[in-house]
């Protein structure tokens, strides 16, 4: 079996190997945030972006390759961001809020060309910054590209469907589907493009204004598409903030003039910030929080197969993914025989440079190898070991995947979401233990489940179906496809997210009933045929 000690060792390339094609050198844009529809340059402190990325000196020595610097805004930046919003709001009198579908539709085909046009250095970027490889890096971008593509489909489906008037017990009503105000959108740093974007453009699609904080790795992923943003949406209606988060977003909540709060990350600070609106019930929360995605291998599962996604489900990105596997119960007749094969291909697992054909890459976040090492340590010395030869390899930012065995509930590893390159795998003797962990869990996103005896699966799926959102059947846990709700239960997510679900999360039900008598008939249809009214129509194509 391979050792990788060695390659990890040499992983990080000197200056001159690093190929011209994919460098990216300084960001010299970094400094620029969007409010009131203007570019503006922050002429206050900047802060270096360092890549995960090493180089390698002369003398052997690694450091981080500094990328660029982007604003360290503060709270009046935040403030003037907020107001630029609620003035573009303008109480739902605001162009945005009041535009015609179709003309919101036709700005967000605008920004999704001036978006496309930045694809090459938005990938570079997302490599650069948080280490992503160059394959998932546009994936990410053409996976959020084809999300506002269909987000501009289903609001077409939506007005369509809306554009007809219901009757019932005597009244007549055009329900539509109405702005909630201003938005506050946050992405987390592992997917600063997709999950940001995918809270941003619904809340935008439905005529909300919105304030973004990007996320704290993948700033300078997001900047080059500042120009289409303020080429494509009416003054104010984006505003794009960069810098801490604690400085930023608490004069924004505790305005109380958010009605919209969007965020995935971690749990704690969600609440923080949730917590800070003034008035709680104007508040509505749209959140992707923690989770520890279990995998329940069964004794009649294919076990390749099941090698196979739990080394995809658990590795995918360094295991910085909020659906990744985090935890492997495997039943105790097939583990050795489990864990002999996933540590096989564990083994396998090119590491590199994210622009070269590998899965295992550097990590962004300071400090996270020693965290890592710190959650190993804990157990090993409670009885689990490192089962791999290659566990646990680091240099600088960089490790290579730990798989820790057999892991028990007395270990952290097998509560805390490692959000990194671990993969615990603990057994299990019967299935009650699989309910007890399910139902003991503060997490519910999703689980995986590897077997294929329906009198197993079946109750087994009856239980998980009420302790998660999704069940995956011999498969690895993911979000897509986008058209099925990305959701969770208790400290995992708050609301459902697909490409139509979150124009529902963005809106809210408004509409205009009348008596459906003569009168009611006669002062709605000259109304409709008025066009005086943007709300009130029955075509969706002006
Ligand atoms: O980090 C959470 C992402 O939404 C996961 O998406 O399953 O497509 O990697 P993914």
């Amino acid at each position: 079996m391979p050792d990788n000690r060695q390659k990890v060792a040499q992983l990080f390339p000197r200056a001159s190997e690093v190929p011209k094609e994919h460098d990216v050198g300084f960001y010299e844009d970094g400094d620029r945030w969007l409010v009131d529809g203007e570019i503006r340059r922050f002429g206050g402190a900047l802060v270096e972006v360092e890549s995960p990325v090493c180089i390698r000196g002369e003398d052997g020595s690694l450091e981080r390759k500094k990328i660029g610097a982007h604003a360290a805004l503060g709270a009046d930046e935040a403030k003037l961001a907020l107001d630029s919003a609620v003035r573009a709001y303008g109480d739902g009198r605001g162009e945005w809020p009041t535009m015609s579908v179709a003309r919101r539709l036709e700005r967000l085909r605008a920004f999704a060309d001036g978006m496309r046009a930045k694809r090459e250095i938005v990938v570079k970027l997302l490599m650069w910054e948080i280490g992503k490889s160059l394959e998932d890096s546009q994936k990410e971008f053409d996976r959020t590209h084809e999300y506002i593509k269909d987000t501009i489909e289903a609001l077409r489906d939506l007005d369509r469907q809306n554009s007809r008037f219901a009757i019932d017990k005597g009244v007549i009503a055009q329900i539509r589907r109405a702005p909630l105000g201003v938005a506050l959108c946050m992405g987390p740093f592992n997917y600063p493009l997709n999950e940001a974007y995918t809270t941003l453009i619904p809340a935008l699609a439905m005529g909300n204004t919105v304030v973004t904080k990007l996320p704290r790795f993948g700033m300078l992923s997001n900047l080059p598409l500042l120009e289409a943003f303020r080429d494509s949406f009416p003054r104010g209606v984006v505003n794009v903030l960069n810098g801490d988060g604690k400085t930023l977003i608490g004069p924004i909540m505790t305005s109380g003039k958010i009605d919209v709060l969007a965020f995935i990350g971690a749990a704690k600070t969600g609440d923080t910030i949730k917590k800070q609106h003034p008035f709680p019930h104007r508040l509505r929360s749209i959140m992707g929080l923690d989770a520890k995605n279990p995998a329940i291998v069964l004794e009649d599962a294919d076990l390749d197969l099941a090698v196979r996604e739990c080394v995809k489900g658990t590795l995918s990105f360094n295991g910085q993914r909020c659906t990744a596997l985090k935890l492997l119960l495997v039943n105790e007749k097939v583990a050795e025989r489990f864990v002999a094969r996933f540590v096989e291909e564990v083994e396998k697992l090119p590491c590199g440079m994210p622009w070269e054909r590998v899965s295992l890459t550097p990590l962004p976040e300071p400090g996270k190898v020693e965290r890592l090492q710190a959650l190993v340590a804990d157990a090993t010395k409670k009885g689990a070991r490192v089962v791999n030869p290659s566990g646990g390899a680091s240099n600088a930012t960089f490790y290579f995947p730990s798989v820790v065995f057999p892991v028990t509930k007395a270990m952290e590893l097998y509560h805390v979401e490692q959000f990194g390159p671990i993969v615990p795998i603990a057994t299990f003797q019967d299935l009650e233990e699989v309910f007890a962990h399910a139902v003991a869990s503060p997490y519910g996103q999703q689980a995986s489940v590897f077997g294929r005896n329906p009198k197993v699966l079946g109750p087994l799926l009856d239980v998980l179906v009420n302790q998660v959102c999704r069940v995956n059947l011999n498969a690895q846990c993911q979000r897509g496809p986008d058209s099925f709700p990305f959701t969770g239960r208790k400290d995992s997510a708050e609301a459902t997210l697909s490409v139509t679900d979150a124009l529902r999360c963005f809106s809210i039900r408004s509409m205009v009933a009348a008596s459906y008598d003569d009168y009611g008939k006669q002062v709605l249809g000259d109304l409709v045929m008025s066009r005086e009214s943007r709300f009130l129509r029955t075509d969706f194509l002006f």
